[in-house]
């Protein structure tokens, strides 16, 4: 039998930068999914999962196609070590998960991680964690037909218990950075799901890419606040612009408060990323703006914001540590009071990721 854990993640700052080449602030949650299995006699490989009732097996030695379900993130990345020229023997494996699916928390990519190292100890193979993470992107891109960037991936392989990861998505530079001592995360579920989010986040991507050529850069990366408010954009991929720029600038900024243990300055950095969100990007919903307006009035909370794509989902807030389940509580009533809606709320402790050895970590400089 041979198993392997990953866990979600929680961004926490840096919303849709990491398509842009840009700067992701995020940490890897205690959560997460375990896939467990061994090789077997006849000639399939299975997929089954605890949270599905729905198994699957296909034929070893046939060319592999999506099927529009749950089986399509560990199967791309099935396909991924295939096409990379690895021979995978016949086996079976399950799922079990400890993640809420759809909530934001890259459900998706604790499967497609923890298959995949599944798949390395099945079959002896050393492949680098930076190299694991580019191929799990990949199969998600592929199978699941989503155009992520990186930060799903990198983010489970690479946690750290108790830091925050620091993603440079141009130089593939990683740092783990101690979190701010006295607060933790408080991820609250709003449990509304948008149906259209694959198609709302290629859109977005996309208009990130024109933004960037007409402002004649390579990404939006390269470009500053300054100089999107002064370009010649259309209005909309303006403010789509800004919302990249201004997430990249908040991240250097977090990062500078954390080394000095600013947990205000985090906080509201937090909150205005939450403003770009609902203003320049339009990834918010009713729902998450109204869990961020509560939480902004509840004593001990530093800040608040949606994480992950948008469109739905959950946000993230940075509280005072003494005050979270008092925080939590609040938080809940509030929203059912308002809303009539049984918000989900999680105290995250910080975990480690898939991948624990330093010796991995490609460019520590990062920044
Ligand atoms: C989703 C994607 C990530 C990233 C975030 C937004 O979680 O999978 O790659 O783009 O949205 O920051």
């Amino acid at each position: 039998m041979y198993s392997a854990f990953a866990p979600g993640r929680v961004e926490i700052l840096g919303n849709h930068t990491d398509y842009n080449q840009g700067l992701v602030l995020s940490a890897a949650l205690e959560l997460g999914t375990t896939c467990r299995g061994r090789k077997i006699e006849e000639q399939q490989y299975r997929f089954r999962s605890e949270g599905f009732t729905k198994t699957y097996q296909f034929p070893t030695g046939q060319t592999l196609q999506p099927v529009a379900d749950w089986v399509d993130y560990p199967l791309g990345v099935l396909a991924m070590f295939i096409r990379r020229g690895f021979e995978i023997p016949p086996f079976e494996c399950e799922f079990s998960s400890t993640l809420p699916v759809g909530a934001g928390l890259s459900s998706s990519a604790a499967i497609e991680v923890s298959f995949a190292l599944f798949l390395c100890r099945l079959c002896g193979l050393e492949i680098q964690a930076f190299e694991l993470a580019q191929l799990c992107k990949q199969a998600e891109n592929e199978f699941a037909g989503v155009q992520c960037g990186l930060l799903d991936q990198v983010s489970s392989i690479f946690g750290k218990k108790d830091h925050f990861i620091f993603f440079d998505c141009k130089t593939h530079g990683v740092r783990r950075i101690a979190m701010p001592a006295g607060a933790v995360l408080l991820i609250c579920d709003s449990t509304v799901r948008h149906e259209l989010t694959s198609g709302e986040y290629n859109e977005r991507r996309y208009s990130c890419f024109e933004a960037a050529e007409k402002l004649g850069f390579k990404s939006l990366r390269e470009a500053t606040t300054e100089q999107v408010v002064n370009s010649k954009l259309p209005e909309l991929l303006k403010r789509r612009a800004l919302h990249i720029t201004g997430e990249n600038e908040r991240v250097r900024l977090a990062v500078e408060a954390m080394k000095k243990g600013d947990l205000a300055e985090m906080g509201w950095l937090l909150f205005e990323s939450h403003e770009s969100s609902r203003r320049n990007f339009e990834n918010s919903t009713e729902e998450l703006d109204e869990l961020v307006e509560i939480a902004r009035k509840i004593k001990g909370v530093y800040g608040s914001r949606l994480t992950g794509g948008g469109f739905g989902g959950a946000t993230v807030s940075l509280v005072e540590a003494n005050r979270a389940e008092q925080i939590a509580q609040e938080l809940v009533e509030e929203f059912r009071r308002r809303r009539k809606l049984e918000a989900k709320v999680l105290i995250c402790p910080v975990g480690d990721g898939a991948v624990e050895t330093e010796d991995y970590l490609p460019n520590l400089s990062g920044s």
